[in-house]
Parts: C-alpha cells; sequence; structure tokens
C-alpha cells in the first residue's frame, strides 16, 4: 500500500508536478483536505525558514501525519538574488503570476546579464522529524513570454541548454530537469535508502 503524505500547498501547479513525478509511489493528499482552513504562514527570510515553517506549522496542526512542505523562489543574478523568497509577491500581495513577469521584465528592461536560478527547498515532518531536500536549475531570463504551460516565472525562464522556456516544455519534460523535481528525486532517494515510510 502506499504511504499517504499531505502536501502542504494550496498551488494546483506543484500538486501536480509533485503528483507527476512521485504519485505512482505516495499517495498525495493536500492538507485542505483535511479541513485547513486557514493560510499556511510564510513570514521567513529565507527559503528554508519558509519550507521549515511550513512543515512545523503542519505537524502542530494535525499529529501524526506525514507532510511535505515546499517554498520555491526565482534567483535573479543582475537583481542580487531577487525576487527569491519573496517571489510570489513580487509585485504585490495579490500574488498574480503576469504582473510579477511584467515586472521582472520591467527591471530586467536594460540588463544584459540575464543569468537566474530556480530553487526549491522541500521539508519532510514524519513522525516528529524534519528532513530538508534542495533542487535548484540555472538558466536565463527570456526577453519576452513565451508559451503558456507551467505557472509563475516559466514563460520568461529558459533552462540552461534548451531554447524553450519552462512554459514551452510539457510538465513531463520539466519534471526531467526543475528545482522541484530535483529536490523531488532527493526525497525519493532518502526515503528508498532510509526506509522511513516501511517502519510505520
Ligand atoms: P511559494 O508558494 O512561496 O513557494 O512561491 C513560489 C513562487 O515562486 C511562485 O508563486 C512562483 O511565482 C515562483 N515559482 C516557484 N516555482 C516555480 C516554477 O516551477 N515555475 C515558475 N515559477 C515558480
Amino acid at each position: 500500500m502506499k504511504s499517504v503524505i499531505y502536501l502542504a500547498t494550496q498551488n494546483q501547479h506543484k500538486i501536480d508536478e509533485i503528483k507527476d513525478l512521485l504519485g505512482d509511489l505516495f499517495d498525495f493528499r493536500t492538507v485542505f483536505e483535511l479541513g485547513l482552513q486557514t493560510e499556511i504562514p510564510e513570514t521567513g527570510s529565507t527559503l528554508q525558514e519558509n519550507s521549515m515553517q511550513k512543515a512545523e506549522f503542519i505537524a502542530r496542526h494535525f499529529g501524526g501525519i506525514s507532510c511535505l512542505a515546499d517554498d520555491s523562489g526565482l534567483e535573479v543574478d543582475a537583481l542580487g538574488g531577487a525576487p527569491g523568497v519573496y517571489s510570489a509577491r513580487y509585485a504585490g500581495e495579490s500574488k498574480s503570476d503576469a504582473a510579477n513577469v511584467a515586472k521582472l521584465l520591467q527591471e530586467l528592461a536594460t540588463t544584459a546579464n540575464r543569468n537566474a536560478r530556480f530553487v526549491t527547498v522541500l521539508t519532510l515532518h514524519h513522525q516528529g522529524q524534519f528532513y530538508v531536500f534542495e533542487g535548484e536549475i540555472h538558466g536565463q531570463i527570456t526577453e519576452e513570454p513565451r508559451g503558456s504551460n507551467g505557472f509563475g516565472y516559466d514563460p520568461v525562464f529558459m533552462p540552461e541548454g534548451k531554447d524553450l522556456t519552462f512554459a514551452e516544455i510539457s510538465m513531463a519534460e520539466k519534471n526531467q530537469l526543475a528545482h522541484r523535481a530535483r529536490a523531488l528525486q532527493k526525497f525519493k532517494k532518502f526515503v528508498d535508502e532510509s526506509r522511513i515510510f516501511q517502519q510505520d
């Protein structure tokens, strides 16, 4: 039987990516299926703080479940690592993907250095312990948005070695190389090696 892991996110795109990659091995559900009414807090100043904060919050609310929290962000070299931990709210509290992308392109309008990276920090909470996994991918910010797949900054992020943005490739292709997929592969390797779910 597959182990049940609750995902500490309401972002359907993240849920889809995680299920697409590891849904055959784990029974992923969301904490909102448990009746969580409030927004999960993320007030830290780093991705790792936020990722752990989300997992801790869920662990406090619901004892005895295993949960996986994700905090991710885009770090742009020419902007000193911004938007980083503020990626979702870069253009304001409405968390609009289109507004965030527009602001990013505006900030980089006269900048030749388009280097950037996506980073994901996953935190697994299982039987009172926290385990952290990180994944990253380097690439370039395009001049214009391209493609309609994915979410967030996908239309303006072209991963190293590709001529297409994340929004121009399929979810399966994105899951072969992207930051979240890389962190999830580390999570899977750890689970396989430690066999922590077989001790349930
Ligand atoms: P979080 O929900 O606090 O982790 O916010 C992550 C934000 O970073 C999202 O709202 C997106 O703007 C951006 N982001 C994270 N991962 C991705 C991705 O895979 N593609 C595009 N944007 C992403």
